[in-house]
């Protein structure tokens, strides 16, 4: 049979289908699978040698059999070989089964008997391509009005909705992977023993030549205390590091060298500072920094509690008035990625009886 993909273009493209297939279906995180797999590098060099080692044999196959041919078997082949596609017979059978079109030579039954200035038009029936076709459509109308129209599986609205939703998580999923995208917006404190002895790490060799390295302050200012001069909580600290300090101060912009992740690392690091009063520290300057986020409280009372709620960075004392019906033995606190949440039980009302006093 003559080969219709020549085996230059076969045996690389075989190879590459699978390269890709592996590629797609083995999670290998960033790296490409075959260097993250040591044995997918060797299946692949493997499969390779054996679709080498099969192309060889194939073609010696073909030259002994070519060999033993007769001369008129030989012809025959040469002439097979030589015929276009377009004129093999499986093409021919296939194209029938596609238009059910008659044979030239049959022509002559299919012929209307008008004769428009020598144009004459035969009768071929629909090719059955287009007529299952357009089956399908009426299939699928069917299915549609039923699903959408009568059973009201969703609506236009419904589906733009659920996208959105999913599309939401995807994003968020995303931020959590790239954590490159915070921006003095987006950032949050990170608490983590880990992430601050990341944030330590940077600090010591990038900052600590001007701040000392217990942020106690020398060129640049004391990091410890709760004066700042471009102001305090994560998001101004994120955007000093990020963007630098006034003009001429000596604080450069470290956005060029550190990545927004390890701007976030070493700002969580220089707020985890705060108080921790070292030896000899520089004096204050600026002024003291109140979170704004302080304010972003919430309160719910129900029947038989008060659940306070607060978002907070940095370190905070918090006082509370309690009023009178509580049960000060079970309140509870706790303080997690930012948020303080109090509840406080609330005493079991006790019904009075109503006393009638009748006087007369
Ligand atoms: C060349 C010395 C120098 C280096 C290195 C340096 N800083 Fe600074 N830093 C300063 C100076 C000076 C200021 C005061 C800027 C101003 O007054 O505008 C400052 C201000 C700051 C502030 C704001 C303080 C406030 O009170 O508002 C923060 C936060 C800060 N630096 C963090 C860092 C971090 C984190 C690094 C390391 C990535 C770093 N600095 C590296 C000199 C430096």
């Amino acid at each position: 049979m003559k080969k219709i993909i020549p085996v230059y273009v076969r045996v690389p493209l075989l190879f590459a289908l699978v390269f890709m297939a592996l590629e797609y279906f083995i999670d290998s995180g960033d790296k490409p699978a075959f260097i993250k797999y040591p044995m997918v590098s060797i299946f692949l060099f493997v499969f390779l040698f054996i679709q080498i080692a099969i192309e060889i044999v194939i073609s010696a196959m073909d030259k002994i059999t070519y060999a033993i041919l007769t001369d008129e078997q030989k012809k025959k082949l040469a002439e097979t070989e030589a015929m276009g596609i377009q004129e093999s017979e499986w093409y021919k059978k296939l194209k029938r089964i596609f238009t059910k079109s008659r044979p030239i030579e049959e022509e002559g039954e299919i012929m209307l008997d008008h004769n428009y200035d020598g144009i004459k038009e035969l009768d071929n029936v629909l090719p059955p391509w287009w007529v299952y076709l357009f089956y399908g459509t009426i299939l699928f109308a069917v299915i549609y009005l039923v699903r959408f129209h009568i059973y009201g599986d969703y609506n236009q609205k419904e589906e733009f909705e659920t996208e959105m939703a999913e599309a939401r998580i995807a994003v968020e999923e995303y931020k959590k992977t790239a954590k490159d995208l915070v921006d003095a917006e987006t950032v949050t404190l990170l608490t983590d023993a880990g992430d601050l002895a990341q944030g330590k790490t940077i600090f010591e060799t990038n900052c600590a030549a001007c701040h000392r390295a217990d942020g106690g302050g020398g060129i640049g200012p004391n990091l410890t205390d709760e004066f700042w001069i471009l102001g305090g909580g994560i998001k101004n600290v994120f955007h000093t590091i990020t963007e630098g300090g006034r003009d001429g101060k000596g604080m450069v912009a470290w956005k060029g060298t550190l990545k927004p992740s390890e701007i976030q690392l070493v700002a969580s690091y220089v707020i985890s500072l705060q108080g921790t009063n070292p030896a000899d520290a520089k004096a204050p300057d600026g002024e003291i920094w109140k979170e704004e986020g302080a304010e972003k409280t919430e309160e719910n009372t129900d029947q038989n509690k008060v659940i306070h709620k607060e978002r907070y960075e940095g370190k905070m004392v918090r006082s509370f008035s309690l009023s009178e019906n509580v049960n000060p033995k079970d309140i509870y606190a706790e303080f997690e990625d930012g948020v303080l949440v109090v509840v406080v039980p609330k005493l079991e009302t006790q019904q009075v009886e109503d006393h009638r006093i009748t006087i007369s």
